[in-house]
């Protein structure tokens, strides 16, 4: 069968994740180009989509997974100038990438540079452009600066913290006990959210720093009125991600948060829009999202990713991918994401077979030594 793809025919756990094959390819329209995918998303984000709990998408079924794509174009539709069969390109899809074909439109693809190998790109995508424009557009980090990452441990987490050693910046990671060494390695201070020191060493720390000049929260489990107190005073906090309540109900055996939970999780979310609406110019309140910063600055997010590119082919990033998974895995690494057992990231392999790649333990994840201060 020419197309593979992980589709759901229902909302669910992983057990609503099926491989399907299509007999026919789909075909570019004008202005549009059919890419031969070679990496996608397995990431935390598309077990949100595919409970239908992430925010703002009211998606259709039956769906086809997958947030992120890299690939080839291998075939180019009526009034395409600027790509040719061949070209490496990489694009944010929300939905759709989880599949060996598909049809995208031309102008929102961006570049991938010819020599980078396609796994190691697709963090790049969703999970480092987050980390990226949230810690140095949102946040303004600069070299120097001392931040405070929640989430340290997870995909935008590890990615915050690459981001870091790369631009010279400080951090502290807060998750938890049993990711102290994957929080460290990265050069963080790591303080581990489980423990009972945990909001007095934070407290200590943000003491120390005379405020954090960026929080980056991936998790939302602390009261905010804490996590806020932390800042400095002209600090920014940058919100994107609601990990822990999710993480609780799992452990709870629910499929998602209780009705508490979501009050929680819904008054919090309310409060951040409201803060954010009423930063003045000192400290800053602000709730990132990637799709809807895209939508207004589809260049910038092209410029970012460009750049996060030439970062990954000067060695001075290294994604944390702790497996990857071909398609008829997709259910176990659902299965894992949803117990909250990633380090860094988990990748899609969608690679013609030819392709021999190592699939479990993952490939080499050695890190280049920390750059010097500076973009
Ligand atoms: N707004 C956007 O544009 C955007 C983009 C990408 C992702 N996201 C969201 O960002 C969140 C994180 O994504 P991800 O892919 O990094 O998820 P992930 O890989 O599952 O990582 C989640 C992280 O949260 C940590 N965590 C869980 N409970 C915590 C707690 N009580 N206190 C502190 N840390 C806690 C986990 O640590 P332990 O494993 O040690 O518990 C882990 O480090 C998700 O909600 C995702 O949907 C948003």
């Amino acid at each position: 069968m020419p197309v593979q793809r992980l589709e759901i025919g229902a909302f669910g756990g992983p057990e609503v994740l099926r491989v399907v094959r299509d007999t026919a390819l789909p075909v570019p329209g004008p202005g549009e180009v059919r890419i031969r995918v070679e990496a996608s998303s397995l990431a935390f984000t598309d077990t949100l989509i595919r409970r239908n709990l992430y925010p703002g998408l009211k998606p259709s079924l039956p769906l086809t997974l997958g947030y992120d794509i890299v690939g080839r174009i291998d075939e180019v539709g009526p009034d395409v100038a600027q790509w040719h069969i061949g070209d490496r390109v990489a694009d944010l899809v929300q939905v759709g990438g989880n599949t060996t074909h598909l049809v995208r439109p031309a102008a929102s693809l961006v570049a991938v540079p010819k020599g980078l190998d396609a796994i190691r790109v697709e963090p790049l995508i969703l999970t480092y452009m987050t980390a990226y424009q949230a810690l140095f557009f949102e946040g303004d980090a600069k070299a120097g600066d001392a931040l405070l990452i929640y989430g340290a441990s997870g995909a935008v987490g590890q990615a915050a913290l690459d981001l870091c050693r790369a631009f010279g910046v400080r951090a502290v990671g807060v998750a938890s006990a049993k990711h102290e060494d994957a929080v460290a390695r990265m050069g963080a201070t790591f303080v581990a959210y489980d423990r009972p020191d945990a909001s007095a060493t934070l407290d200590r720390l943000s003491r120390d720093a005379k405020g954090f000049k960026v929080i980056l929260d991936a998790a939302r489990s602390e009261a905010l009125s804490s996590v806020l107190a932390r800042l400095a005073p002209d600090g920014r906090f940058v919100a994107l991600g609601f990990s822990a309540a999710f993480r609780a109900a799992h452990r709870a055996g629910n499929a998602r948060p209780g009705l508490l939970a979501a009050l929680r999780f819904a008054f919090d979310f309310l409060r951040i829009q409201w803060l954010s609406s009423r930063s003045g110019t000192a400290r800053r309140v602000i709730f990132y999202d990637i799709s809807k910063r895209r939508a207004r600055h589809p260049e910038w997010f092209r410029a970012d990713l460009s750049m996060l590119f030439t970062l990954l082919e000067q060695g001075r990033i290294s994604p944390h991918i702790q497996r990857v998974f071909g398609l008829g895995e997709a259910i176990e690494a659902h299965r894992l994401m949803d117990a909250g057992q990633v380090e860094g990231r988990f990748v899609l392999d969608l690679a013609p077979p030819r392709k021999l790649r190592p699939r479990s333990p993952a490939p080499s994840v050695a890190r280049a030594p920390a750059p010097g201060v500076g973009g």
